[in-house]
């Protein structure tokens, strides 16, 4: 920085009080980690037997909201893409236990953590896609997406419960939140019929997203969207693997859970200034 930058806004703190540290804190802002840029995501998919045919995205939606009274949201984001695979290759798609997923409703067993629905869609990226970067790259796009979007939006043929749930934004991955979010937005409680739709459309809006995000992949059209989240890209700018504090591995929406304290304000830059 200029040194006379410095001085003029170390005279304003000793002329200014809180004026001056205003100034100052602002003199000591690094620069934002930039955002990327949305680019064409390349995947050579290799040898695998779990192959993979375009799905249409609407039926496989369709399929997830169905399957949902079977095993809840994990289990039909699963079952909706393994059971169409699976009567067009035969095995392994034949044999691959979905009950497994039972398991991912209510957060992991009811304990309130990551989103059923998309701990599905992970998985399901996990077992078609072989390459680790290009699924973390594919998982975080949907994941953003998921924090960001206005939900549910799917509307079924046949409801299973007659019922058009207010949309909301979650800003969480955690089915805790997104949930209790949801519930404050509408107005019910949480083990109501209508907070459980609202769940169900979820699980098919998330399933329409992962198929359509597979075709893309595999028909090498992907382009990562990365929906940027400024804050959390100012956080990280300090807090992430550039920055010099560098204590967090974690892209979720930072406000879910944090508020900058009135100390970190004020004295975050220059702090972070007159680190090593
Ligand atoms: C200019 C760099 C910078 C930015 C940007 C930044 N921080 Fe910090 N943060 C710091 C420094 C420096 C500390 C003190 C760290 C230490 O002493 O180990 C800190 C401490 C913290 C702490 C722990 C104690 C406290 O004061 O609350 C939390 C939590 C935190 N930051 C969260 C965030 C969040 C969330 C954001 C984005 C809204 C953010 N930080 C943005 C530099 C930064
Ligand atoms: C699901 C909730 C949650 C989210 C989302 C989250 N954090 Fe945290 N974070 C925590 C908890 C809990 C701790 C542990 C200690 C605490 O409460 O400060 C923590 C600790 C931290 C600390 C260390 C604080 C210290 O005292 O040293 C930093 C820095 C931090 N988080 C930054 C971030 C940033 C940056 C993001 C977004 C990219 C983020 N967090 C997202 C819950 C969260």
């Amino acid at each position: 920085m200029d040194r006379r930058i410095a001085m003029k806004a170390a005279a304003g703190i000793i002329i200014g009080g809180g004026a001056g540290l205003f100034t100052l804190t602002n003199a000591f802002k690094p620069e934002v980690q930039s955002a990327e840029k949305p680019q064409k995501l390349d995947y050579k998919p290799d040898e695998s037997a779990w192959k993979y045919a375009r799905l249409d995205p609407v039926v496989t939606a369709g399929l997830a909201y169905n399957y949902y009274s079977e095993g809840s949201c994990m289990y039909a984001t699963i079952k909706s893409v393994v059971s169409q695979l699976a009567e067009k290759f035969g095995e392994p798609f034949t044999s691959f236990p979905v009950h497994l997923f039972k398991y991912g409703h209510g957060g992991v067993g009811g304990y309130g953590s990551v989103c059923g629905t998309l701990n599905g869609a992970a998985a399901l990226i996990g077992l078609l896609i072989t390459d680790k970067n290009v699924q973390d790259k594919m998982i975080a796009d949907l994941f953003r997406w998921y924090e960001k979007e206005p939900l549910p939006a799917f509307s079924p043929n046949t409801p299973a419960y007659d019922y058009f749930p207010v949309k909301s934004v979650s800003s969480s991955v955690l089915c805790h939140a997104s949930n209790t979010n949801w519930c404050k937005t509408a107005g019910f409680k949480v083990d109501s019929k209508e907070r459980k739709e609202r769940c169900r459309r979820m699980t098919a809006d998330v399933t329409m997203k992962v198929a359509t995000s597979l075709n893309e992949i595999f028909e090498n059209a992907y382009i990562t969207r990365v929906q940027t989240d400024e804050t959390a890209n100012a956080c990280l700018t300090c807090h992430g693997s550039e920055g010099k504090v560098n204590n967090t591995a974690v892209k979720m929406n930072c406000n879910s859970c944090h508020t900058e304290s009135v100390g970190h304000q004020v004295f975050a830059d220059i702090h972070y200034k007159m680190m090593e």
